[in-house]
């Protein structure tokens, strides 16, 4: 058996068919998904309503899965069973939509931001598996961008210019952007501040890619407003529709995407009543981006 890949925008994003995730993928067949990756860095799988135990089975295929940063929220409960398992709806731990003014909505608004999942880890995230329980009948689409067109895209002075930088990721920057700077020191001190490489060599394709993200608060060495205005402008370069591509969910998708050479963003809805269940895997990277780009010159 093999898998069907159907391209579905000119440059990344492909849908497949032909594989049924709630059973057990033979290694065949993942190693065809994997190689669509690598050249599409997002698939979109159409009606596997995978149950959180077969999610988090197929996304161990991957690698090692992240637990859910919903824990450094120390005054939440988990509505999920399973810490694999991000919880990326809008719903409280009764299943009811949530009030506007609730905390863990201002974490999920942040996702409204251009970003990739993790970067503010010193491993980042790899790849991530997004699959919808419930949409909402208007809005909430996801929006990628590919990083490995848009670098490719740059002219080669501003190339030349960010070959080697490093940039500061914080999940505190990019929460602060949305006005949301209510944290204790000890959730901060969970999760200082990381450098990861601005530019970096996609292991699945052997391309340059951007690696940028809303986390991103300035470049190391730099005066911190030069640096952002730098990251601002690479953020806009990057996510021109050319190099963007919407989702429109329905009930049963999966969308896997690579972290490493993309962006993507969730869009607003009407999230104080129609219900959004949307749950998250996401598999670490196998080591820092600084780490990642060393072993790199050695080979
Ligand atoms: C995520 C995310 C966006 C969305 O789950 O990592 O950013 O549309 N989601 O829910
Ligand atoms: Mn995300």
């Amino acid at each position: 058996m093999t898998i069907i890949v159907r391209p579905l925008h000119p440059i990344f994003v492909a849908e497949v068919s032909g594989v049924d995730l709630r059973c057990p993928v033979d290694r065949e067949i993942f190693r065809e998904i994997e190689a669509a990756l690598d050249r599409y860095a997002v698939l979109i799988f159409r009606a596997q309503p995978l149950a959180d135990e077969q999610q988090i089975a197929f996304s161990q295929l991957f690698g090692r899965l992240e637990t859910s940063i919903g824990t450094i929220r120390k005054d939440r409960k988990h509505r999920l069973g399973r810490q694999e398992i991000a919880d990326v709806s809008n719903l409280d731990e009764d299943n009811n939509v949530r009030l506007l003014a609730d905390r863990w909505c201002m974490m999920i608004l942040a996702n409204q931001l251009w970003h990739t999942d993790s970067s503010f880890k010193r491993v980042p995230g790899k790849v991530s598996l997004l699959s919808a329980h419930e949409v909402p009948p208007n809005g909430g689409e996801t929006e990628f961008a590919d990083l490995r067109a848009a670098y490719d895209s740059l002219d080669e002075a501003t190339k030349a210019r960010i070959d080697n930088l490093v940039a500061e990721h914080s999940i505190f920057h990019s929460r602060s952007l949305i006005g949301y700077t209510d944290f204790s020191d000890q959730e901060r001190a969970t999760l200082p501040a990381v450098p990861q490489t601005l530019v970096r060599v996609h292991p699945g394709s052997g391309r340059k890619t951007l690696y940028l993200a809303s986390h991103a608060s300035h470049i190391v060495g730099w005066p911190v407003d030069q640096g952002r205005a730098l990251l601002d402008e690479l953020m806009s370069f990057a996510t021109q529709p050319c190099f963007v591509y919407q989702h429109r969910w329905r009930v049963g998708d999966l969308v896997v995407w690579d972290n490493r050479c993309t962006l993507h963003r969730g869009r607003p809805f009407n999230n104080t009543e129609d219900r959004r269940d949307m749950r998250r895997t996401t598999v670490e990277d196998l080591a820092s981006t600084l780490e990642q780009s060393h072993l790199a010159e050695k080979s």
